[in-house]
């Protein structure tokens, strides 16, 4: 018997970071990009092969590296959380979302893996208990995430977020056309948080004015998007990303990207995720992505990727 399991990538509308600090934000799968995790069962003890980065790991053989580390740290997590006493079977795990790019990458790879070593194992996973185990895994590749990258994914469904608050999922209104641009550097969203923590701590006031601009903007994004209103949800964006900015969570690469999308008439722009590098998304007219397109590969983006969001999404 054979076991495949799918896990879509993400991408933050508007709100990161100040979620961190239980301001609301809004994430929506994206289904043309997943991590996907291939088990069958075999004699012996569990291993796990990830051929993007060459590393095989074995279940209780010693880390030789930190990749190999938090991959075992990862299965070691999903071993004991499913209270597995004889863990064996081969896995394949491979993702087309780019690593350390924003795009819940890590999230994807651990649902995927998690519901690989769960069906192996003839284990039944409610969705709640699948999302509370990507959420400890996250802390693993994260540190303290709020929980919004595995909520997304786990769920696959566009979410309006709040740290500790029961999932809602959001309503689309519509078609809301996005294009995905890749700075090309990958950045740690850990480093990110980490930094927006030091900020809060050296200037608690401050931040926290910020916070609730970005709350502001995010309970009018949610509007945009139950009712269809594309024109202010771009405004919205390019707010939040000015606030971003302040946050100095943004970088020169993806300013840029969002600076070219905007004169070439993209609706909205901004970065998304941890940021520091990683991804921007930027809002457009159906008709003219094209010309977005061509602005984002002239201001330096290595991969620009369209992307249609609306209510009805085909689940992977
Ligand atoms: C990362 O996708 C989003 C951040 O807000 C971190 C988090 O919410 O865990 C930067």
């Amino acid at each position: 018997m054979s076991y495949v399991a799918k896990a879509p990538a993400k991408i933050i509308l508007v709100g990161e970071h100040a979620v961190v600090y239980g301001i609301p934000a809004i994430a929506v799968p994206v289904n043309t990009m997943s991590a996907c995790a291939r088990a069958r069962h075999t004699p012996g003890t569990l291993t796990l092969s990830a051929a993007d980065i060459g590393r095989t790991i074995v279940f209780g053989e010693q880390a030789t590296d930190e990749a190999t580390r938090q991959l075992s740290q990862l299965l070691t997590h999903i071993i004991e959380r499913l209270g597995i006493s004889d863990p064996r079977g081969e896995i394949d795990v491979s993702s087309s979302i780019p690593f350390s790019s924003g795009l819940g990458s890590s999230a994807a790879i651990s649902t995927a893996i998690l519901r690989a070593i769960a069906g192996l194992h003839d284990r039944h996973l409610a969705v709640d208990e699948l999302n509370d185990i990507v959420f400890e895994t996250e802390t693993i590749f994260h540190g303290t995430p709020s929980g919004i990258d595995n909520t997304v994914v786990v769920y696959q469904s566009p979410v309006y977020f709040m740290k500790n608050r029961s999932i809602e999922k959001l309503a689309i209104r519509d078609e809301f056309h996005f294009l995905i641009a890749d700075s090309g550097r990958p950045a740690s969203t850990r480093d990110a948080v980490e930094h927006v923590r030091k900020l809060y701590q050296a200037d608690r006031r401050a931040t926290a004015e910020i916070f609730e601009d970005i709350r502001r903007i995010v309970d009018s994004a949610k509007s945009c998007l139950q009712s269809g209103h594309a024109c202010r949800l771009g405004r919205l964006m390019v707010e939040n990303h000015r606030l971003l900015q302040h946050l100095q969570v943004s970088s020169a690469r993806i300013d840029a990207l969002v600076e070219a999308s905007l004169a070439a008439r993209a609706l909205g722009a901004k970065m998304s995720g941890g940021g520091m590098g990683g991804n921007m998304i930027a809002l457009v007219n159906g008709p003219n992505h094209g010309d977005v397109k061509t602005a984002l590969i002239k201001a330096g983006a290595v991969q620009v990727r369209h992307f249609v969001l609306r209510q009805c999404q085909e689940s992977l």
